[in-house]
């Protein structure tokens, strides 16, 4: 459909048409490709790496990377061009050129931005996209790792498996996230009670400035690097890599994936969990997921799906569960012992048995339109309380609840280590998710609406003054800027960063005074 010429062309007029009001997209288009050729060296050509949409590889390398269909509609406004960068020196090029020429330039790594803001500008606008900088360095004498951004998660845990069964990071559970968004957001996973985020694991990195200077660890200071693990992407410059530190694991840990609706006993589960889940064992993590289901007879009910990771043997498990959790009744045979590497494939819903080079693949099973918002829970909830949430989850019906656990290693790290703030105290983080399959804006707005209303009710469950908000699940309703004052900035960015927000605007009123790194929800300059 989107490969056939006829939709190019169309494409292409209607990108002319939204444009022409504001400027001169073929004279912008010419001086950037321009510049492009003259500040490129000549041994790495960047030639190869410019997708004009007059190419017919143009729409293909544009969609292959959006992973949220909501941000693939004829409507959605298009790249001037793409830029595929093969070299460093290509991000260099790009960001000096798109600075001299005044076009905004929107960052992609994996593409998995919730709301589409690597890829989609209502200015006219360029994609440096990063897909092809994906080298991954694993070295286990020094127990550390060079990621590039454009590298995936799945590329990473593959890597390290490849080289030691005892070593991990603590990232993401999806394995086609990409480093640049994930790492910059402050990307958690199911190691994040025993080890923190991925921001808590890094120990340099590779930035391109608005000056075109590339930049590590050393070079850019210690404010600059505190701001890009956690203060997001898009704000500070491009990160171009990051060295890691790896984590150690077992080489048998044990995993669960079990359900229990409400007419067997889901709500004293829920109750329990929510109890217990932050002070238990930081070697345990289990994921709590709340929805909508069908009981015997066909009529309304919820639904507790429990997701575990313990690092550990299945007899230690059983034991913590029994004492902790009692009301789950988890049977032995519900648990399942393996590789980490292993519970990588069984958290991403691969098939018993697949081979962990599917963790190399791309593609995704299917890439569904998606809203996301977020809470953090730090009071307990009361058994009414939990009633009163499944009643809230069964009447809007299309919306679920992931309950992701703290406490452990996250209640150790001060809540200004990192620009990430919700820390000690956090019981857990709530993600709302709503995936549906049919186009449309009328479906649209009934699942985004259906969100709303659950995150309403959901309201006095959660923390309020900032109701605090987890950056990587990208919620636009939480605040977006259109002029990029404080006023504007503080809106969202006290949701996500609390107090660290002030000393990101400090951080970035040095680095990008221009404000040349931004997009919706981007960090201001004083
Ligand atoms: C299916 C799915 C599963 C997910 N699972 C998890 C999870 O388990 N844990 C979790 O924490 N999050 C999860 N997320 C959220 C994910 O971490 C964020 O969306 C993250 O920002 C994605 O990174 P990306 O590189 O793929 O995205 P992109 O869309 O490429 O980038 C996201 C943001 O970062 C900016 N950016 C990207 N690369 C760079 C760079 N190199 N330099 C500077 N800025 C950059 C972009 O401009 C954009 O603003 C998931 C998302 C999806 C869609
Ligand atoms: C499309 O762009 C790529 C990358 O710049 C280039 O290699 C290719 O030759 C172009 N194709 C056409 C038909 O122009
Ligand atoms: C495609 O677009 C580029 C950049 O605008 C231009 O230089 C080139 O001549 C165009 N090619 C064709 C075949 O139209
Ligand atoms: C996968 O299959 C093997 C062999 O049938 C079985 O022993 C194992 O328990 C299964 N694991 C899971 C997670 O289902
Ligand atoms: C920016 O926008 C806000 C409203 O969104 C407005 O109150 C403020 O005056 C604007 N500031 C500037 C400098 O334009």
């Amino acid at each position: 459909m989107w490969s056939s010429s006829s939709s190019i062309i169309l494409t292409f007029f209607s990108l002319t048409f939204i444009f022409s009001p504001l400027v001169s997209s073929d004279s912008v288009q010419q001086s950037f490709l321009q510049c492009l050729t003259s500040t490129s060296q000549p041994q790495f050509p960047i030639s190869d790496a410019i997708f004009t949409p007059n190419n017919s590889s143009f729409l293909p390398v544009l969609n292959s990377y959006i992973r949220n269909l909501r941000f693939q509609t004829p409507t959605t406004p298009k790249p001037l061009l793409i830029v595929t960068a093969k070299h460093y020196s290509h991000v260099q090029s790009t960001v000096v050129c798109a600075k001299r020429v005044g076009l905004q330039i929107r960052i992609r790594s994996g593409g998995h931005d919730f709301e589409g803001l690597s890829y989609v500008s209502q200015q006219p606008f360029i994609i440096l996209d990063l897909f092809n900088l994906r080298a991954i360095n694993v070295d286990i004498p020094t127990q550390t790792a060079w990621v590039e951004s454009g590298a995936t998660l799945g590329e990473l845990y593959y890597a390290i498996a490849k080289k030691s069964n005892l070593h991990a990071f603590p990232g993401g559970v999806c394995p086609t996230v990409g480093a640049g968004g994930h790492f910059s957001g402050g990307g958690y996973g199911n190691l994040l009670r025993k080890y923190g985020l991925t921001v808590d694991n890094i120990l340099d990195a590779q930035i391109v400035t608005a000056d075109g200077k590339i930049l590590n660890r050393q070079t850019m200071g210690e404010d600059l690097f505190w701001a890009i693990r956690g203060g997001g992407g898009g704000s500070f410059g491009v990160i171009l890599s990051w060295k890691i530190s790896l984590v150690q694991v077992p080489s048998t840990v044990t995993v669960f994936d079990v359900d229990r609706k409400i007419e067997d006993g889901a709500t004293d589960v829920v109750f329990e969990w929510q109890q217990v889940m932050d002070k238990l064992d930081e070697n345990l993590f289990i994921r709590l997921m709340l929805h909508s289901s069908k009981g015997k007879s066909g009529q309304k009910t919820g639904k507790a799906t429990l997701v575990s990771l313990f690092l550990g043997p299945v007899e230690k498990l059983m034991e913590i569960m029994n004492q902790n959790i009692p009301s789950l009744k988890l049977q032995r045979e519900e648990c399942f012992e393996m590789s980490w590497i292993q519970s990588v494939l069984f958290w991403a819903n691969f098939a018993n048995g697949t081979a962990p080079e599917a963790l190399l693949s791309r593609k995704m099973a299917s890439t569904p339109y998606l809203k996301r918002k977020s809470d953090y829970v730090r009071e307990p909830i009361s058994r009414e309380g939990i009633e009163g949430i499944w009643k809230a989850i069964m009447d809007v019906e299309k919306v679920g609840l992931t309950w992701n656990p703290y406490g452990g290693r996250m209640s150790e790290i001060s809540e200004t280590a990192t620009p990430f703030p919700h820390r000690a105290g956090v019981k857990f983080k709530i993600q709302y998710s709503s995936n549906w399959k049919e186009a449309g804006d009328e479906e649209a707005e009934e699942e985004i609406e259906s969100s709303r209303k659950l995150y309403e009710a959901m309201s006095p469950y959660v923390t309020n003054n900032p109701r605090e908000a987890f950056l990587n699940y990208r919620d636009i309703d939480v605040g977006s800027s259109r002029n990029w004052s404080l006023e504007e900035g503080k809106v969202y960015g006290e949701k996500y960063f609390k107090g660290n927000f002030e000393r990101l605007v400090d951080v970035k009123t040095k680095v990008d005074p221009q404000n040349f790194f931004r997009n919706e929800q981007s960090i201001p300059t004083r």
